[in-house]
């Protein structure tokens, strides 16, 4: 499948054995430790193995200086523009290594293989690219998209529930989407490769003409305005996927209050997602940071002015964007969700 972004374009192929196909004098592959040592055999096409730099991934260890020293290793490597970099692991890796190639000699060729779910049909999609800046997740960062990513589902299996779930939440939230086909495929329970297709395909609907998060791909953010709320104040104990889960209620809440969904639709919305388990509360023990702090994280995500951006439903179940001035409202809502 190849998709356009901008004035760029990605190809996406679903293959097993990747590395061998890929392994070239010009190659060099940074991969998250974890997977290299779940599967010893990655590399076994690689004769030079000093070409793989292996890379402990964590959000403490996505900063500058892992960056710094993946700058390093490709100025030892020699690489030029036209080398090839390969990136391999879940987000955190596929997130460091854009960067680093979108950065390193004005940008160099880049290659992904995601190996977590939210990888493949999210952060390694659409070219986002970023490090984590103090406090400020993704604080630093570009728009990179790669020139092909590889998909081998055979990655998923070791993968960790928790991180599975937040993947499966994302293409949730994606089924939410216009013209996406994700909510019959998961009724009718498809493979994970038709899905894990349909997402890349309904995310590269929404970055294609807008590679700069101004206007259609700010839909793709459905839960996580209320969603970032709940991470922040429990110092990312609150999983990414329940979060925005919760997002995704609270939103839809947000909506009925405010009269642009009927108690019918916002009933439908819950249903479909009960209909996946999604989570419905969070620990009360974050309740008091939520009321006390909820607002001013709000206000440290709003941009230019002192409005919110919220993806809100209509009464069509179609997604729009709604400026409001309301957050201690959307905190309110959020508070509802808190375990009794
Ligand atoms: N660029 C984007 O558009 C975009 C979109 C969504 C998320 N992200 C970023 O992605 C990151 C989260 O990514 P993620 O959830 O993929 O996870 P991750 O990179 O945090 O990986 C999660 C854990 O799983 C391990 N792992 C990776 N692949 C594995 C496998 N096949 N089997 C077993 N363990 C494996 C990793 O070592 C890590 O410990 C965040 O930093 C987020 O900011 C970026």
């Amino acid at each position: 499948m190849k998709f356009k972004i901008d004035n760029s374009e990605t190809e996406v192929i679903f293959s097993t054995d990747i590395i061998d196909q890929l392994e070239n004098r010009r190659t060099v592959y940074i991969v998250d430790s974890r997977v290299n040592e779940l599967f010893p055999h990655l590399f076994r096409a690689v004769k030079d193995q000093s070409k793989i730099l292996v890379f402990e991934a964590s959000e403490q260890s996505k900063n500058l200086e892992s960056l710094q020293q993946i700058y390093h290793f490709l100025k030892e490597k020699e690489v030029t523009r036209n080398d090839l970099i390969v990136g391999i692991g879940g987000g955190i890796t596929t997130d460091i290594v854009s960067f680093a190639a979108s950065t390193y000699k004005r940008g160099c060729r880049l290659i992904l293989i995601p190996t977590t779910l939210l990888g493949m049909i999210d952060a390694a999609i659409g070219g986002k690219t970023g490090i984590n800046f103090g406090s400020v997740k993704n604080g630093i960062g570009s728009f990179f998209p790669a020139e092909k990513v590889f998909i081998d589902t055979d990655f998923l299996h070791s993968q960790a529930e928790e991180d599975f779930k937040t993947g499966f939440v994302e293409i949730i939230k994606m089924s939410f989407l216009p013209h996406s086909k994700l909510s019959e495929m998961l009724i009718s329970k498809m493979d994970i490769r038709e899905i894990i297709e349909e997402a890349i395909r309904t995310k590269f609907a929404f970055c294609e003409n807008d590679l700069h998060d101004r206007n259609s791909r700010r839909l793709l953010n459905l839960g996580h305005t209320f969603g970032h709320v709940l991470e922040a104040v429990s110092n990312y104990e609150i999983p990414h996927g329940k979060a925005v889960a919760i997002g995704i209620r609270a939103a839809a809440k947000f909506s009925r209050k405010y009269d642009f969904i009927s108690e019918h639709v916002f009933k439908q919305i819950i249903e479909r997602l009960d209909m996946h388990e999604l989570p419905e509360n969070f620990d009360n023990r974050y309740m008091t940071r939520l009321q006390q702090e909820g607002e001013a994280i709000l206000k440290q995500d709003k941009k230019a002015d002192e409005n919110i951006n919220l993806v809100l439903f209509n009464n069509r179940q179609e997604l729009f964007i709604h400026r409001t001035d309301k957050s201690r409202h959307v905190i309110k809502i959020l508070e509802e969700f808190a375990d009794v």
